[in-house]
């Protein structure tokens, strides 16, 4: 049963002997075992070849000893099949991006099991593989994150694109959000049918509005998705980067776990959230690329100000960086489970 699982067991608040912990972007280029995989391909033929997408899962979890295995895709990955042309350089670029309403309606809602049939075959290989070794996390963008690229076309320091949107054509900029929520409500319930066992919702810019805006233009469409999910046993964890000013607000979209990045201290985090939704982070990235004992106390700092609370899970407060040593990142795991161990 999937409530066996440490990791699960703290999304939903319950004791564990130990915390779990797992790495945002654990599979990736710090691994000299992704480079090998990576060099023959592609980063978007690796997304759409269920053997090695599985392969490249699985080996943060041989290496680091991580509680739980996310599955190698893209938030992107969805939204190729509705019209746009993507490719990586190696951020992501669409060569069409979305500007008008005749944009919006040429967006079709893709057939998941036809149009993303790679995404759902590497989780059910994975729930083979691992047999109940650990649990597998499915993933997509909130509504916001895939509106900012689709507008934009590519990353963005001051997204004035989606912004000119947002205030100028409010009603394109709802039927856009609309369909991208629909879309991304499909697609997670297509990978929790294929046996994802929770699903993260990745909201990398939710933090460029203010609150007031994140209120308006953001919430509500997150809010839809999480609601529309089929997540009876299936835990919900929503991270918006940025977002510690404004935690109240994000705690309306409803997800069970609220992720956190690294601005705002674990325990006044806490206060805010209250007892009834659990937290995962939020240590720095960068302290990975600190001398051991470094990272040793910034984990004991973390699990200090959580001082006990259930419905901890571990985390970095954001993906971890390609430059990092990969010991370090398991010398992190072995912290958390170390100094946290009943
Ligand atoms: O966490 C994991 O191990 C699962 C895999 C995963 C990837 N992307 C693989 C990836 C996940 C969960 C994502 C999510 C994602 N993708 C987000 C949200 C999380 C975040 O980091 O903010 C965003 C914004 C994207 C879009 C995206 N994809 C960007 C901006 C980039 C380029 C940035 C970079 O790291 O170079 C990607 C490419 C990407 N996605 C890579 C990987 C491993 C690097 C591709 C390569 O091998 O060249």
């Amino acid at each position: 049963m999937s409530t066996e699982y440490n990791f699960i067991k703290a999304c939903w608040g319950q004791p564990v002997d130990r915390t779990p912990v797992w790495l945002m972007r654990q599979a990736g280029r710090y691994l000299p075992q992704y480079m090998e995989v990576r060099r023959k391909v592609t980063f978007l033929e690796l997304c759409k070849t269920p053997e090695l997408a599985a392969e490249v899962t699985i080996q943060p979890i041989d290496y680091l000893g991580a509680d739980a295995a996310i599955l190698f895709s893209d938030i992107l990955t969805p939204v190729e099949p509705m019209g746009l042309k993507l490719d990586f350089v190696p951020g992501p670029v669409f060569e069409n991006p979305v500007r008008t309403q005749a944009d919006v309606d040429a967006l079709r809602i893709p057939v998941m099991e036809e149009d993303v049939p790679y995404v759902m075959e590497t989780i059910r290989i994975l729930r083979r593989e691992f047999e109940g070794r650990v649990p597998l996390i499915g993933f997509g963008g909130a509504p916001f994150t895939l509106a900012c690229y689709m507008v934009e076309g590519k990353g963005s320091k001051d997204f004035a694109q989606i912004k000119r949107m947002m205030y100028g054509a409010p009603d394109v900029y709802a039927s856009l959000m609309e369909k991208v929520t629909e879309m991304d409500r499909q697609y997670l319930n297509a990978q929790i049918a294929a046996g994802a066992q929770a699903i993260q919702i990745f909201d990398t810019w939710g933090g460029i509005v203010s609150p007031v805006d994140y209120e308006k233009y953001v919430l509500p469409y997150t809010t839809k998705l999480i609601n529309g999910l089929n997540r009876k046993d299936i835990p919900v964890i929503h991270f918006v980067k940025g977002a510690g000013t404004m935690l109240d607000i994000v705690k309306k979209a409803g997800s069970d776990v609220v992720g956190l990045d690294w601005h705002i201290g674990l325990g006044k985090a806490r206060d805010i959230l209250g007892p009834e939704v659990a937290v995962q982070g939020n240590l720095d990235p960068t302290v990975l690329y600190a001398p051991k004992a470094h990272i040793e106390a910034e984990v004991k700092r973390i699990l200090d100000e959580n001082a006990g609370r259930p419905g901890l899970i571990f985390n970095l407060g954001h993906g971890i960086l390609p430059t990092v040593d990969p010991e370090h990142a398991r010398f992190m795991v072995e912290c958390v489970h170390r100094l946290s161990q009943k």
